[in-house]
């Protein structure tokens, strides 16, 4: 089975993929962009590069192709390739995305611009347009820790059929519209 894991900059795809990779298969779509020059340029405005998409899923069907353990593809643009079962988008209010931005040293625009992205939830619309199954997880309060067993268990679920355990963390719970204006 094959789960991306997206969300915006800062939800914490990273670290908790970080956590379930003793158990599972993880695909860094960000570090195969970097590594593997998967990219068609510089975004000067926003300092990063510009992936290749094409480049990007062709490059992920071989890696994934004949697998047969489950692969959690991580990043914030895991959601636009196809060949996954099911996307789990990662859910931070945005007063505490902020902050982490913050630590991370990004530029005041970037951070606002992540900001209202999760408010508007940008990557959650997004990944319904494009995939059936998704789900939300929060991140705002509960520790990486948990967060990560939250996502090891929506997945094992999954991987059992056991959908009906996993309709609690269907899209529409969270409503941070009013939290950036
Ligand atoms: N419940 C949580 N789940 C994941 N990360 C969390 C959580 N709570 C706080 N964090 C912190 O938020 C940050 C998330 O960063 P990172 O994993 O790099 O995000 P992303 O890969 O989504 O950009 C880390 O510093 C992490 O320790
Ligand atoms: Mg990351």
């Amino acid at each position: 089975m094959i789960i991306a894991l997206t969300g915006t900059p800062g939800t914490g795809k990273t670290t908790i993929s970080h956590i379930l990779g003793k158990k599972y298969r993880i695909i860094d779509i960000n570090r195969m962009i970097t590594d593997e020059g998967l990219h068609t340029g510089r975004d000067e405005l926003r300092g990063s590069l510009v992936a290749d998409m094409e480049a990007l899923q062709g490059r992920l069907d071989e890696l994934v192709k004949g697998e047969t353990v489950t692969i959690i593809i991580e990043g914030h643009l895991s959601h636009y390739l196809e060949g996954s079962d099911a996307v789990i988008v990662l859910r931070t209010r945005p007063g505490v995305l902020a902050h982490r931005l913050e630590e991370r040293a990004y530029f005041k625009e970037k951070v606002r611009e992540n900001m209202e992205a999760e408010a508007l939830d940008v990557i959650l619309v997004e990944t319904t347009l494009k995939h059936d199954r998704v789900y939300e997880v929060e991140t705002t309060t509960s520790s990486p820790e948990d967060a990560a067993i939250l996502v090891d268990s929506i997945i094992g679920h999954l991987s059992a059929g056991n959908f009906e355990q996993v309709e609690r963390y269907l899209p529409g719970r969270f409503d941070w519209s009013e939290e950036v204006f």
